[in-house]
């Protein structure tokens, strides 16, 4: 048997390069070794969008095509829809119960969130849905009886605290979930083409899903070394946000772009110019993945609704588990065999 794999997606928007070199890369590639379930989870997005959620199919439909342009394959892996696995929400009540309000409260991500809601006079607007989500996401791992959660490193605190759930749950009751393991890829950050993190927010990103004008515009603006005026200033690649991109994505060419920009032998118009070339040369195939999918709609709808329910079926097994080893499957008052 395969071990199994579980990692996901907010659906808030379109995914980038820096999502492509930190995770989807190597989601690619662990398809070949696991049995891989990759959860787009809105329900993570009501804790803190509540306000948009007339955005949130658009957004699924878009980080579907993104997972299938860069080569997820639905044949071997299961993308499905977090609130339509009933079992997610059900763990997430029972869990609740495990874990201890002070847990939850010293979670890095719901403190920080606090921290910057107080500072903003806006601590009312803070859920009780938001500060569970930690909780949430240990069912979303959970409910499948996950074995590997390749994450970034922002999301350890969960990944410590889903372990924590199963572990008290097998003590507890009977052993009914693996203690799921962190993968935390060795993340070469991309940066944004500001130099600051890569962030929709922040405007500063290029798109799986940008056409070669747009990749070509937002290289173009760039940020480079700022200590270089002209093309024959020496350059320092190790400050410039463009040479990240060469060694991410033109790996051939990097050293001799390196040593050329230290000497001042190439300017940073045609150092963009090549990175335009190489960026579109890399993104053209995922394109035409995109497209063929796009043409075809129906396809998308059939791979989420398989998805869905292959998710739906593990989950139901892991719950009635759940239930026997809670004693809450109540047999002896409830007769028949659904209950
Ligand atoms: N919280 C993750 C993020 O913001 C998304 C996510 C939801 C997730 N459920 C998950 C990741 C389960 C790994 C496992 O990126």
């Amino acid at each position: 048997m395969k071990k199994r794999i579980l990692t996901g997606d907010r659906p808030t928007g379109p995914l980038h390069l820096g999502h492509y070199i930190g995770s989807l890369k190597n989601r690619v590639k662990l398809q070949n070794k696991y049995d891989c379930f990759f959860i787009i989870a809105d329900y993570q997005v009501l804790t803190d969008h509540l306000s948009e959620t007339e955005k949130i199919q658009k957004n699924i439909k878009e980080i579907v095509l993104d997972y299938l342009s860069v080569g997820i394959d639905p044949s071997r892996s299961t993308i499905f829809i977090q609130s339509k696995i009933p079992a997610i929400a059900e763990l997430t009540m029972f869990f609740s119960m495990m874990v201890s309000f002070q847990e939850v409260k010293r979670n890095p991500t719901v403190k920080t969130e606090f921290k910057l809601a107080k500072e903003r006079g806006r601590i009312s607007e803070i859920s009780y849905g938001f500060v569970g989500y930690p909780v949430s996401q240990a069912a979303d791992i959970l409910f499948v009886r996950a074995h590997l959660v390749p994450v970034g490193k922002d999301q350890l605190p969960h990944i410590e605290l889903t372990q924590e759930i199963a572990r008290r749950f097998n003590r507890l009751f009977t052993r009914v979930f693996p203690i799921p393991k962190p993968l935390v890829g060795e993340v070469p950050v991309l940066p944004g083409l500001d130099g600051k993190k890569m962030s929709k927010s922040l405007g500063n990103a290029i798109y799986l899903s940008d056409s070669p004008e747009v990749v070509k515009k937002k290289v173009m603006k760039a940020v480079t070394d700022p200590a270089r005026i002209h093309p024959t200033d020496k350059g320092h690649p190790e400050v410039c946000n463009v040479f990240q991109y060469h060694k991410a994505f033109n790996k051939k060419e990097a050293k001799k772009i390196e040593i050329r920009c230290r000497e001042g032998r190439i300017g940073c118009v045609e150092c963009k110019r090549n990175l335009i070339e190489r960026l579109n040369e890399f993104l053209d195939p995922i394109r035409k993945r995109r497209r063929y999918y796009e043409q075809r709609e129906n396809l998308i709808s059939q791979i989420l609704i398989s998805g869905n329910k292959r998710a739906q079926e593990e989950g139901e097994k892991t719950l009635k588990l759940v239930r026997r080893a809670m004693h809450l499957d109540y047999k002896q008052i409830l007769h028949s065999k659904e209950g």
